[in-house]
């Protein structure tokens, strides 16, 4: 075959494959078989291996993936992605519908849509190629997640008509409840955490680093709004826009409907509150959008979300069930909750047999007996929450739900500290779920991150003997490892026993990938750390803050408990249960072990800003939500010009930098205090200045200044 044959063949391929993909995906009428497809798309993957200079980053081959993201760019959205805001009643969406009408002149058309229950995904053509898909991250960026995008069947990666030559489509991003069984299925099996619901799932999915393993799970996509420069000269209303570029190949839902009416409005929200159920995928309300753009224009947007659109979010959904009886499980703080084991019934697609009842006070309020009809809904978490009792069905002579003094592990005698509400079993270093729980923690992702040893690993490490606490792990040698092996149950989602069990053991590659993990780990930042060694109340931020006021493990050690509690934020609470930890011998003895072991024990102090550290000396308590930064982004760019943060306003505080949606209180303290109030913009001339003309650091101080 000549190179011209080749480019041609590839480019006839190409165009072929891509037709008979909108055909099946978007129309839903293949018109060729799949075998006849797979023929093709094998052909044409030979052909691009073997003239790879023919190979377009749009071809229909890249959609089984194969692409790596190592890291996810972050991306400055040019359009800036804003969100809804909801409503949950009739009286709302009149409300919405008055303000439109006061706000437009002529009739207003509503479009009524439903609202996929994914995550937004901003779509960039240039010239009809898919050339970037970014995630909407805090609004202003996202991350550039391309490569993943690609394998899903539903994204035109060339579109064809008559598109504008650049624009964007922003859309939803969902796992269809098929993909999601599976997917879930698959992680029993390998006795990974399973995913809550089918958003977290295509939310997990999209950040993978291997696009195969994307194109495995089959996501879907449904567009819903398209951004461009002068968007209203070329149509006239969103409904228009949406259905032209259907023609060009994008997913776009068949379920719309124009309203004009509140009735009309409802009698479409009420029709999909039901029928959502048959629908192949989540959705959690519906979205109502002005129809014509002049009007969308008219009526503009604040800082979060268009004034022109709003969501109506579905009621959760409850169902009455039955409390067969009431387990107690013991968390690594030794802290006993309650779980009810409910009679398995449907609710929102999957199966319910267990309910969180949190402590002993929730169980008191019910008057929870065994054999009550429980109301269950179903939050965002795979566990779901009672809400209610049918006393009028409990039984006669029904006993009430007693809770546990012994700890349901080792019999040790539960205690309650004073004013709480919880148990705990006092037995920290003898009682295995405890010991086991705090060894989990440690190796986890946002602690020391120590994954290879997740899955099971640790029970069997613990079982054989080989770890009681943390330090323990850095004792590990391959030698001690290589052939370990042993069954372990299986747990459903409900974390009940399935029934089947699952090898874990150590082979050659798992053994050293520990031991390497673990020596890997000894650069883990001391802020982390000191979350990794579980102490009560001290998660990831605190760590931080501790840490920023006390560099090393010597000092923090040292401090009295008036000296932690004087760092914003860690209040007499938090100030207590780490004195308490250090206090303790046997954490005294773990941190001296694992200083030995070589973990970082000081903070490795920060690099020099490049900035002008034009706000050193000034502290800043940021609050509310900003338009061009996430939150930590506006803190971070504080630390960049030198100043510091607080989370707390005190007579310290040199401004309080507000955002949209600032809480009262903050407001009122910093009246109260006579702490200066700034906005996203006027902070932004403070270091604006400052960039524009970075060695005049004259001219940006007397701008800050002026504040
Ligand atoms: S329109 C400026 N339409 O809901 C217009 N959003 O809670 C922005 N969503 O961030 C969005 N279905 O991720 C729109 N038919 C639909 C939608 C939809 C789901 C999501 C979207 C948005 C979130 C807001």
């Amino acid at each position: 075959m000549t190179k011209e044959d080749a480019r041609q063949r590839i480019a006839a391929l190409s165009e072929e494959l891509e037709r008979h993909n909108y055909n099946y995906y978007i129309l839903a009428k293949p018109t060729i078989s799949d075998y006849e497809f797979d023929m093709k798309l094998e052909e044409l993957a030979r052909l691009e291996h073997e003239f790879p200079e023919f190979l377009s980053p749009s071809s229909p081959t890249q959609r089984v993936g194969g692409g790596i993201t190592k890291e996810f760019q972050s991306v400055k959205h040019r359009y800036p992605m804003l969100s809804l805001s909801n409503s949950y009643s009739k009286e709302d969406i009149e409300d919405f519908i008055d303000r439109i009408k006061k706000g437009v002149d002529g009739e207003v058309e509503f479009c009524c849509e439903l609202k996929f229950d994914g995550l937004s995904i901003s779509l960039q053509y240039e010239d009809g190629i898919l050339v970037r898909a970014v995630t909407r991250g805090d609004g202003a960026q996202g991350d550039d997640v391309t490569t993943n995008i690609k394998t899903i069947r539903t994204v035109p990666l060339k579109l064809h008509g008559d598109f504008p030559p650049f624009f964007e489509m922003r859309g939803e991003v969902v796992m269809p409840f098929e993909s999601f069984d599976k997917l879930n299925e698959q992680r029993i099996e390998a006795g990974d955490d399973l995913f809550a619901n089918p958003r977290n799932a295509a939310a997990g999915t999209l950040k993978l680093q291997d696009s195969k393993e994307v194109a495995r799970r089959h996501l879907d996509n449904y567009c819903y709004y398209m951004m461009m420069d002068d968007l209203e000269q070329r149509y006239q209303t969103h409904y228009e826009s949406l259905q032209a570029a259907k023609k060009w190949g994008f997913n776009i839902s068949n379920y719309m409907c124009l309203c004009k009416s509140v009735e009309e409005i409802f009698d479409f929200i009420n029709y999909w509150d039901q029928a959502r159920h048959q629908l192949p995928f989540a959705i959690d309300g519906i979205v109502l959008k002005v129809n014509s753009y002049e009007q969308q224009q008219a009526l503009g947007s604040t800082a979060k979300s268009p004034k022109w659109a709003i969501a109506y979010k579905f009621k959760a959904e409850e169902v009455e069930t039955e409390l067969q009886s009431v387990d107690f499980q013991v968390g690594r703080h030794g802290t006993i909750t309650p779980v009810a084991n409910l009679s398995p019934v449907l609710l929102a697609g999957t199966t319910v047999k267990r309910a969180t009842l949190n402590n002993e006070d929730f169980i008191r309020q019910f008057d929870l007996h065994y054999g009550d009809t429980v109301t269950v809904v179903k939050g965002g978490e795979i566990i779901p929450k009672i809400i209610g009792v049918n006393f009028d069905k409990r039984q006669q002579g029904a006993l009430p739900v007693e809770f546990t003094r012994v700890c349901p592990s080792c019999g040790t005698e539960l205690i309650q500290n004073e004013g709480e509400a919880a148990w705990y079993c006092p037995n920290t270093q003898g009682c295995p779920p405890q010991v086991k729980g705090r060894i989990e923690h440690f190796i986890s992702r946002k602690a020391m991150n120590i994954e290879s040893l997740g899955e099971g690993k640790i029970e069997l490490l613990y079982d054989e003997g080989l770890i009681k606490d943390v330090a323990d792990l850095y004792a590990l040698t391959y030698d001690k490892l290589f052939g370990l092996a042993k069954e372990i149950p299986i747990l459903d989602e409900n974390g009940i026993e399935t029934g089947k069990t699952r090898k874990v053991s150590f082979k050659e590659k798992t053994a050293q990938n520990i031991i390497d993990a673990l020596e890997k780990s000894k650069t883990v930042p001391f802020e982390r750390v000191l979350f990794a060694l579980g102490i009560r109340n001290v998660g990831e931020v605190v760590a931080k803050t501790i840490v920023a006021e006390y560099h090393d493990i010597d000092a923090i050690m040292q401090a009295s408990v008036e000296d932690l509690s004087a760092i914003n934020t860690v209040g007499g609470v938090i100030a207590q249960s780490v004195k308490a930890f250090f206090e303790n011998p046997i954490n005294q003895d773990i941190v001296k072990r694992l200083r030995a072991a070589g973990l970082q024990f000081a903070k490795v102090e920060a690099v020099e800003s490049d900035k002008p550290q034009l706000l050193a000396g000034k502290t800043f308590v940021v609050s509310g939500v900003f338009t061009n930064y996430s939150r930590d982004g506006i803190k971070a760019a504080i630390e960049s010009y030198g100043g510091k943060n607080a989370s707390s306003i005190s007579s310290k505080t040199d401004y309080v930098l507000a955002g949209d949606k600032m809480g009262p209180e903050k407001r009122k303290k910093a009246e109260a205090l006579g702490v200066p109030i700034i906005s996203e913009e006027d902070f932004q001339k403070m270091i604006g200045s400052a960039e524009k003309n970075n060695d005049s650091k004259e001219e940006a101080e007397q701008q800050l200044s002026l504040f």
